[in-house]
């Protein structure tokens, strides 16, 4: 018990990767582990798209960036523009987490299985980081066609995405945490 404790304290958002690839073995037990999430009514609403081909993550960065940094709006805007920022940090695999549009609470199941594989990740020595930008790269040009080159089945969306690989290091700042969201009421 005290493992799984510390594995959920030490998780953390890992921004930098090793080139590294992961242990095939290690992938397929993230994936394990991300479809023994609750969902209700047990519906398991999800599909994963698991992707290791370095060209087509780099496309799916590139992608999202050029429309982050055509959107006016985004605080990430400035980020985009900067050649070196990658996504998803050049992660060596990204999982693409959809979700069935058939099922109203798929965005709340599909957000477990994501947590399930970010503490499996950190649990296997890997690390990795929840990214959600990732979804800028299905609103630019030709964004509507990526689902389809994605193997997402018809009837899912996407809705999360982790990069994953063995970290550069092991010091990733912890951001504070706050403290003033419980509220006890003792009997
Ligand atoms: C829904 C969601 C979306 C996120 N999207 C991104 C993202 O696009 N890029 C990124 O670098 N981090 C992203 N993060 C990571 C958060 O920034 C990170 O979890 C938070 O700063 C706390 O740090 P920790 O994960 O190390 O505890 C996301 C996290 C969540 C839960």
């Amino acid at each position: 018990m005290d493992r799984v404790l510390e594995v959920i304290r030490k998780r953390r958002s890992v921004r930098g990767f090793k080139s590294d690839p992961v242990k095939k073995e290690d992938l397929e037990t993230v994936l394990e582990v991300a479809m023994y999430a609750p969902s209700a009514g047990n519906r398991q609403p999800w599909h994963f798209t698991v992707i290791t081909d370095g060209k087509l993550i780099n496309e799916l960065s590139a992608r999202a960036k050029a429309a982050l940094a055509a959107d006016r709006n985004s605080p990430y805007q400035q980020r985009a523009a900067d050649p070196n920022f990658h996504l998803f940090y050049h992660a060596p695999v990204v999982i693409i987490v959809s979700g069935a549009e058939s099922s109203r609470l798929a965005h709340t199941d599909c957000a477990a299985a994501t947590q399930n594989i970010l503490l499996a990740a950190e649990a296997l020595g890997l690390g990795s980081c929840w990214v959600n930008l990732f979804l800028f790269a299905f609103r630019g040009e030709g964004g509507e066609d990526l689902p389809g080159h994605l193997g997402i089945p018809g009837g899912y969306k996407p809705l999360y995405s982790i990069a994953l690989g063995y970290k550069v290091h092991d010091n990733w700042p912890v951001p504070p945490r706050k403290k003033e969201c419980v509220t006890y009421i003792d009997g």
